[in-house]
């Protein structure tokens, strides 16, 4: 099990610091609110992944979910310690290969891939497309043909399993719109019409993310050795999809990378065999190096309710309205005395809330916060509602 360790956010006499970055030199010197990115805390997290890896003897590729974040500095940096990427728009494709990831490490999931996009995929040759449904199969075929090139494809596995997480970011279900069943991967097999210029090297998984008990993982992964033991030819490499959840909040009890490599490791040997194995993970490489920072504009007082309103809004970072999800909040004051307060933005919209009853010192004008973890799912999901600027990112170098 994994304990949440925040030894990168501290107090210096007053001064809140981000490892050796002063952070109230930083919001003096740029418009708030923005994202912080954490070069130190990214490298960290990358490589105990590919630790985990190497330590089980796995022939294993890291595949960086840019859903996750896509901010260039971090992609660069993933790049250039050899990772690849999952990819779901020709966008995210563009921005990989703009960061320097090789399209050899590239694979290419998502149900609605356009002509397009999936014309772009093959003038690159990724490394796969995850395909999610026969039609779609179809699709890359005939474009292949025309031009006169092979696809090469992963077929990504509905293992029909329930992922206990949000419902929003559950997918490993019949009723899930992801994925193919195993019994419509195999009949595929046998229609030649489908393989003229598409070549199966491979079965993906991914049955949601944020996830703190394995269990439905390991099904899942069984359930594709087995899918894929029916399979005629060896395959080229099995894809585990992402999902490792992270520790928000001091109780939550995410599992260790570690033991998440292992696990996978083992049920793979043992019910396929020694195979190369793909991780797409966002969150537990993207999450933690991540901080949100945004200024108080003023605070409120309703009877007994404390609100501090803050400069940035839902709009910025949507996680807590959109999952109720926990992020921990660090105020810039240093004093033990401390209220209960919700900490609020200025949209229109009750759900407009980064947390409730938060126990922080008295905060004014100007003072700030720093919503930790929020490298994952922050910026790529941000938005212009309301009219208003989309926050800045900054990555802070070592
Ligand atoms: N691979 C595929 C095919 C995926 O759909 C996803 C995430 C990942 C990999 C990466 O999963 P991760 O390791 O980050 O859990 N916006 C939500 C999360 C949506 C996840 C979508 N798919 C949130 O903020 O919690």
């Amino acid at each position: 099990m994994e304990k949440l360790d925040r030894k990168h956010i501290v107090f210096k006499k007053d001064q809140l610091y981000l490892h050796k970055h002063n952070l109230h030199e930083l919001v003096a010197k740029k418009k708030t609110p923005f994202y912080a990115y954490s070069e130190k805390v990214l490298e960290e997290n990358y490589k105990r992944f590919k630790k985990s890896i190497s330590q089980n003897k796995q022939n294993g590729l890291i595949c960086f979910a840019l859903k996750s974040n896509n901010n260039i500095d971090v992609l660069k940096k993933l790049a250039s310690m050899g990772a690849g990427a999952d990819i779901v728009s020709g966008g995210e494709l563009k921005q990989a290969l703009k960061a320097g990831i090789k399209a050899n490490k590239i694979v290419f999931s998502g149900v609605g891939k356009t002509k397009n996009e999936i014309i772009l995929g093959l003038k690159e040759n990724i490394l796969s497309f995850n395909v999610e449904s026969i039609q779609e199969l179809e699709l890359i075929n005939s474009l292949a043909k025309k031009m006169n090139t092979k696809a090469k494809i992963a077929f990504r596995l509905n293992p029909k399993v329930i992922a206990k997480t949000h419902k929003h970011i559950s997918t490993g279900f019949k009723t899930h719109k992801f994925g193919i069943l195993e019994k419509d991967i195999l009949s595929s097999l046998d229609n030649s019409s489908l393989w003229s210029n598409t070549k199966l090297i491979g079965l993906s998984v991914h049955i949601g993310s944020q996830l703190t008990c394995l269990k439905a993982t390991e099904e899942a992964i069984k359930n594709m050795c087995q899918c894929a033991n029916k399979i005629p030819f060896k395959l080229k490499f099995l894809d585990v999809g992402g999902g490792l959840g992270v520790n928000y909040a001091k109780n939550s009890k995410a599992p260790s990378v570690e033991s998440y490599v292992s696990k996978i490791n083992s049920i793979i040997k043992k019910n396929y065999g020694a195979v190369k194995v793909i991780y797409e993970p966002g969150r537990c490489i993207s999450a933690s190096c991540g901080f949100f920072i945004t200024k108080v504009i003023r605070t409120k007082v309703s009877e007994d309710c404390r609100f501090t309103i803050v400069d940035g809004g839902m709009n910025d970072f949507v996680r807590p309205s959109l999952y109720d999800a926990f992020h921990e909040i660090f105020a810039s004051v240093n004093s033990s005395l401390t209220f209960p307060t919700d900490i609020v933005g200025p949209i229109c919209e009750t759900a407009d809330c980064f947390g409730t009853a938060r126990e922080l010192p008295e905060l004014v004008e100007n003072d700030f916060i720093v919503i930790a973890d929020t490298g994952a799912y922050g910026h790529t999901m941000s938005s212009h509602y309301n009219m208003r600027s989309k926050p800045k990112e900054f990555f802070l170098k070592k």
